[in-house]
Parts: structure tokens; sequence; C-alpha cells
């Protein structure tokens, strides 16, 4: 049953936590499942994630962001989630598509038409069966994803946590509103404990899997 499930949201608003635990839960019901995030997830999109979260490039302009954002895309797609999907894996993908089109849409300013463009070149026309959008204040967001990156030991990844308030809350209103137009883009309230937002989780995933059983 290859799925293609992705998580979406503002910094902090717990998506590698919720898929983390989503991963467990199907490999528990013996599903083929694999985990990956962006930017990231091979080698050479690895190495593009590092110049993309260093606070150190504060000065990187808005189109450079989206072409390496999109490069790193095209690596991770062609080299793990596309091969991971014809094996007949679910694969569960920590930001995709729908992070280009808000951050550096809503986010940047940049042309919504051109974003679509070069979103389905990047992603060779592959787009989530499902997306599960982790919905989070902004401001709470950011102080978890501060604490975090503090603790974590995680300050070379924190260029995002360094933008303005009203930047983030730019990006949950720009995520909400393409919650309203995309159909595969299922809301999850992100506040409450980690039990109580994981078992939203799964009930949204137990009724995709039903869903697309029956069909
Ligand atoms: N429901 C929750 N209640 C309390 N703390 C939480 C909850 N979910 C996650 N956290 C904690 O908040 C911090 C941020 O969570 P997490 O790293 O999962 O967010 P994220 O959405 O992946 O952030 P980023 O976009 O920065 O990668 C972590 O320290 C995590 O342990
Ligand atoms: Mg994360």
């Amino acid at each position: 049953m290859p799925f293609f499930i992705t998580f979406e949201g503002i910094e902090g608003s717990g998506k590698t936590t919720q898929l983390l635990r989503l991963l467990e839960y199907l490999q528990g019901l013996d599903y083929q499942v694999v985990a990956t995030r962006e930017p990231g997830g091979c080698p050479i999109s690895d190495s593009i994630r590092t110049l993309l979260l260093d606070p150190a490039n504060d000065e990187m302009a808005s189109r450079t962001e989206l072409l390496l954002y999109s490069a790193a895309r095209a690596q991770h797609v062609v080299e793990f989630i596309k091969p991971a999907l014809a094996a007949g894996k679910i694969v569960l993908c920590d930001r995709f598509s729908d992070a280009t089109t808000v951050y550096q849409g809503e986010g940047r300013g940049l042309d919504r038409k051109k974003l679509e463009e070069i979103n389905e070149f990047a992603a060779e026309g592959l787009t989530p069966d499902l997306t599960l959008l982790l919905d989070y204040p902004a401001e709470e967001g950011l102080q978890r994803a501060r604490e975090r990156n503090q603790v974590g030991n995680l300050e070379s990844e924190g260029r995002f946590e360094l933008e303005t308030l009203t930047f983030h809350q730019r990006i949950r209103q720009g995520y909400l509103d393409l919650a309203t137009h995309e159909e595969r883009v299922y809301i999850i309230d992100a506040l409450g404990d980690e039990d109580v937002v994981t078992e939203r989780t799964i009930s949204v995933i137990d009724r995709f899997i039903a869903s697309r059983s029956s069909a």
C-alpha cells in the first residue's frame, strides 16, 4: 500500500514528534513504512539543508532559497521517495512542497504561479496522498522550537526561528488557507499534550487507510 503522507505546520508545531509516533504506530500494524524529512532525506539534500538552515546565511536571497529547497527536493524525490513508493512502502515525510508554497509564497512574497510550476518540476509531479497540518499558535511554536534548539544543540538549524513573530503568523495563516482548497490537507489541532495530538493524528490516518482500502 504505497502512500505518500506529509506533515506540515509552523516551527515547533510538533511535526517531527508526531511523525515518529505515527511511524511506530504503523510499524506496529505491520505496514512497510519509512520516515524522511525535508530539506534532506539523502546525502546531497542533507548538504543543501545545512546551507538552508544555517543562521549565518542571513543574506540568502529569496530566489536562492527557493531554488535550493527545490534542488534538495528534486534529489530527494528521485533518490529516496519514488523508489520507496515503488517498493510498496508508506512514506512519511516531514515537510514537502506545501512548505515551499507557504514559506516562499506567504513568507517571502514570491509569485504563486511560479512556485506551483517550480514545485511541480522539482517533485516530478509527485503530490502527497495525505497531508497532516499541525495547527499551532505561532508564538508558542517559536518558543518551543527555540527551547528545543538550545537543549538539543541545534542552533545551527535555526535560521527560520530568527524570523519575526508576524512572519510565523503569516505562515500559520498560509497553511490554513491552503487547507481550505486542498482536499488532501487535514488540519490537526496541535494544542494539548503529545498523546492527545497523537490520538487525533491516528484517527485521521485510520480513516484515510480505511477509505483507500475499501476504494
Ligand atoms: N504536544 C506537545 N506538548 C508539549 N511539547 C511538545 C508537544 N509536541 C512537541 N513538543 C516539544 O516541542 C518541541 C518542538 O516539537 P517538534 O520538534 O516535534 O516540532 P516541529 O514541528 O518538528 O518543529 P520544526 O519545524 O522546528 O522542525 C520539541 O522539544 C518537542 O519535544
Ligand atoms: Mg521538526
